[in-house]
C-alpha cells in the first residue's frame, strides 16, 4: 500500500520522484507529496488527489535540488487530505519522514509527545515518527531513526531525511522497500517498477533492515545498527515490460500478454513425454498428507481452482480460505501439511500472516508469487514463480492467470511425486496444458463481440455469475472483475447453490453469466440455466467452441476454445475479463485506478 520513492544524485529530483511515484501509483493514490531539499532547506509539496494534482502544482512552484523524497498514499489513519499526505514534518522542518503501513502504539506516542510539546498536523500515525526522530535526534540520523523504531511497533517501511544531511535513511518491517543503486546516485523505492528508468541493480531489504543511502553508496544494518550483507540483485524486468505498449489501459495491455505469460509460467517446466514437471522445488510433496492454501482476491480464486487442480490430479485433500479468516482460526495444521501461500506481489499482509501462523505450527511452506525477492519468497521453505512479469492494473488479470498455470503444474508435481497421478492422465493433461498460450491467444479474438454484450447490459444494477465444480471459482472471478472496475453490483454463486437464494432476484433486469463449458456437470448447469430463463432472466453463456445446443436456452453466447475441463478457468475467465474491461470502458470509469482499491495491501 501507498508508493514511496526517494533520490540522491546529480538529477532534479522531482524529476526523479514525480517518475518514480506515477510508476508506484497502483499502490495508492488519494494524495501525493514531496520533500527537497533546495537551498539547505527541506521544501515540502503535498497534494489531496491523484498525482497529477501534485504534478500541476510542482510545475507552478518548482522545487529544485538533487536530493528528495515522494510519496503516494491510500489512507488509512485520517482522510486524504493535503495535511493527511505525506511526507510529515517537524516544527522547524528540518526532517522529513515517509511511512507506510500502521504504527500500532501512535496513540500512546502521540499523547507523549504531545505532553512534551509537539505540535502535530495531521491525523496520521506516521506524523508521530517525525517527531519522535525529532527527539532523539544529536547528529546522527541513522543513530536518531533506530532509537524512535525501538519504541514504536507496527508496520514500516520508513524514509526519513534531515535538512543538514545529503543521506535518506530507511528501514522496514513487513511494508517493502527497494533499493536502486547508480553511479553517483542511488534510490529507494516501495517497489522495482519505480527504479527501472535508471538502474536494474538493486536490494531488497529484509524486515528489520535498516540502511543510509548517500550519492556514494548505501550500508545496510539491523535495527540494532549491526552491518548485514544483502545481495544485490539485477532485476529482468525493462522499462518497457512495465509501460502500456501502446494500450489504452494497462488492464487491457496485461489482458493481451496473457498467452506469453503462460508461455513463460510453463516454459521448460513440462515434460510432457516423461509425465513430470520440472519445478526445481526443494520440497518433497511424500512428506504431506494435506495442503492448505492461503490468498486474498483474485488469488484466492486462483486458490480455489487449486484445490480441484490437487485433489482431482494427486488426491491430496486441500483446504482453501481467505488469509484475514484462516490466520485467525487456529487451523489444524502439522507437520504433514504443505501450507501454500499465492500471491501476486508476495506482500499481502493477511497472506504472509497465514503462512507464518502455518509455519509455526509445523507446515512446510510454498509459496507461489510473482514478485521476485517480495516478503512471502523470504519467508517460505520454497517459491514457484509464476513469472507473470509486473503487473500495473489494479484489476488483476494476467498474474491470475499465471497462478492458474502454476497451480496445474503444482497439481501434476504432487501427483506424479506421491505416485496418486498414473503417467498416462499426467502426459494427457500436460499435453492439454501446453496448448493453453496458443487457446488463450484464440479467446482474446472475441473482444469485439464481447464489447457488443457488455454495451447491451451496460445499464443493469447487478449481475450475477454462476458456475459449477472448477468453474465456480471463475465465476466469483468474473464477478470480483465486474465489480472492481465497473462499480456494477455483480454476485457470483456455484451454479447448483443458485436454487437456494438468489433465484428470487431473477427477473428480466438481471443479466446472468454463466460458465456452461464442457465437463461432466454441462447437462446440470444446462438445467439452471433454464431455471433462469423460466424466470425471465437474461442468460449469457461462456461455452466451448462447437456447442451449438447452448443457442437455444442462453440469448448471448461467448464461445471460448476446447480444452481439459480441468483446464477451462484457464480459457473462460479471459472473456469475463474483457467483459469487465469493455463495461468500465463504456461507463467511463477508470479501469486501471479503480476508487477505493488498492494494488497491494499491506495493512490488515
Ligand atoms: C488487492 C488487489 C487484488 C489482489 C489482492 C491480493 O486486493 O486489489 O487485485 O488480488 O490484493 O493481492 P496479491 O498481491 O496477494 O495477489
Amino acid at each position: 500500500m501507498c508508493g514511496i520513492v526517494g533520490y540522491v544524485g546529480f538529477r532534479e529530483a522531482t524529476d526523479v520522484l514525480l517518475e518514480g511515484l506515477r510508476r508506484l501509483e497502483y499502490r495508492g493514490y488519494d494524495s501525493a507529496g514531496v520533500a527537497v531539499k533546495v537551498n539547505g532547506h527541506l521544501e515540502v509539496i503535498k497534494k489531496a488527489g491523484k498525482l497529477q494534482v501534485l504534478a500541476d502544482e510542482l510545475k507552478a512552484h518548482p522545487l529544485s535540488g538533487k536530493f528528495g523524497v515522494g510519496h503516494t498514499r491510500w489512507a488509512t489513519h485520517g482522510a486524504p487530505t493535503d495535511p493527511n499526505a505525506h511526507p510529515h514534518m517537524t516544527e522547524q522542518g528540518d526532517i522529513a519522514v515517509i511511512h507506510n503501513g500502521i504504527i500500532e502504539n501512535y496513540l500512546p506516542l502521540k499523547e507523549g509527545l504531545i505532553a512534551r510539546g509537539h505540535i502535530f498536523t495531521s491525523e496520521t500515525d506516521s506524523e508521530v515518527l517525525a517527531h519522535l526522530i525529532e527527539e532523539k535526534y544529536q547528529g546522527n540520523l541513522a543513530e536518531a531513526v533506530r532509537m524512535a523504531l525501538s519504541e514504536a511497533y507496527g508496520a514500516y517501511a520508513l524514509v526519513v531525511a534531515h535538512k543538514d544531511k545529503e543521506e535518506i535513511v530507511v528501514a522496514r518491517t513487513v511494508s517493502p522497500l527497494v533499493i536502486g543503486l547508480g553511479g553517483g546516485e542511488n534510490f529507494v523505492a516501495s517497489d522495482v517498477p519505480a527504479l527501472l528508468p535508471y538502474t536494474r541493480k538493486v536490494i531488497f531489504l529484509h524486515d528489520g533492515d535498516m540502511a543510509v543511502i548517500t550519492r556514494e553508496g548505501v550500508t545496510v544494518s539491523d535495527l540494532a545498527g549491526n552491518p548485514v550483507e544483502r545481495e544485490v540483485v539485477t532485476v529482468e524486468w525493462d522499462l518497457e515490460a512495465a509501460e502500456k505498449s501502446g494500450y489504452p489501459h494497462y488492464m487491457l495491455k496485461e489482458i493481451y500478454e496473457q498467452p506469453r505469460v503462460l508461455e513463460n509460467t510453463l516454459g521448460g517446466r513440462l515434460h510432457q513425454e516423461e509425465a513430470t514437471v520440472e519445478l526445481n522445488l526443494k520440497l518433497d510433496p511424500r512428506q504431506y498428507h494435506k495442503v492448505h492454501i492461503v490468498a486474498c482476491g483474485t488469488a484466492y480464486y486462483a486458490a480455489w481452482v487449486g484445490k480441484y487442480l490437487i485433489e482431482s490430479l494427486a488426491r491430496i485433500p486441500v483446504e482453501v480460505e481467505v488469509a484475514s479468516e484462516y490466520r485467525y482460526r487456529d487451523p489444524v495444521v502439522d507437520s504433514k501439511t504443505l501450507a501454500i501461500a499465492i500471491s501476486q506481489s508476495g506482500e499481502t499482509i493477511d497472506t504472509l500472516e497465514g503462512l507464518r501462523e502455518a509455519k509455526r505450527k509445523g507446515a512446510g511452506t510454498l509459496g507461489v508469487i510473482n514478485a521476485k525477492g517480495s516478503s512471502i519468497t523470504r519467508e517460505v521453505d520454497d517459491t514457484l514463480y509464476i513469472h507473470a512479469g509486473p503487473e500495473i492494473g489494479v484489476a488483476s488479470t494476467k498474474a491470475y492467470m499465471a497462478m492458474l498455470a502454476a497451480m496445474g503444474l503444482v497439481a501434476v508435481w504432487m501427483g506424479r511425486s506421491k505416485g496418486t497421478l498414473k503417467p498416462e492422465v499426467a502426459q494427457e493433461f500436460l499435453g492439454e496444458m501446453r496448448k493453453l498460450p496458443r487457446l488463450v491467444e484464440e479467446g482474446l479474438e472475441a473482444r469485439a463481440h464481447i464489447a457488443k454484450i457488455a454495451e447491451k447490459y451496460h445499464q443493469a444494477q447487478d449481475y450475477l455469475f454462476l458456475g459449477r465444480h472448477i468453474q465456480a471459482p471463475t465465476a466469483y472471478e468474473g464477478a470480483l472483475k465486474l465489480k472492481e472496475i465497473s462499480y456494477i453490483h455483480a454476485e457470483a454463486y456455484p451454479a447448483g447453490e443458485m436454487k437456494h437464494g438468489p433465484i428470487a432476484l431473477i427477473d428480466e433486469r438481471l443479466p446472468v453469466v454463466v460458465l456452461a463449458t464442457e465437463s461432466p456437470f454441462y447437462e446440470k448447469t444446462i438445467s439452471n440455466i433454464q431455471e433462469v430463463r423460466a424466470r425471465g432472466g437474461r442468460v449469457i453463456a461462456v461455452a466451448t467452441k462447437g456447442d451449438n445446443e447452448v443457442k437455444r436456452f442462453a440469448q448471448d453466447v461467448i464461445y471460448v476454445p476446447k480444452t481439459h475441463h480441468l483446464l477451462a478457468p484457464v480459457v473462460s475467465v479471459v472473456p469475463l475479463q474483457l467483459l469487465a474491461y469493455e463495461t468500465a470502458v463504456f461507463l467511463g470509469r477508470d479501469v486501471d485506478q479503480p476508487r477505493n482499491l488498492a494494488k497491494s495491501v499491506t495493512v490488515e
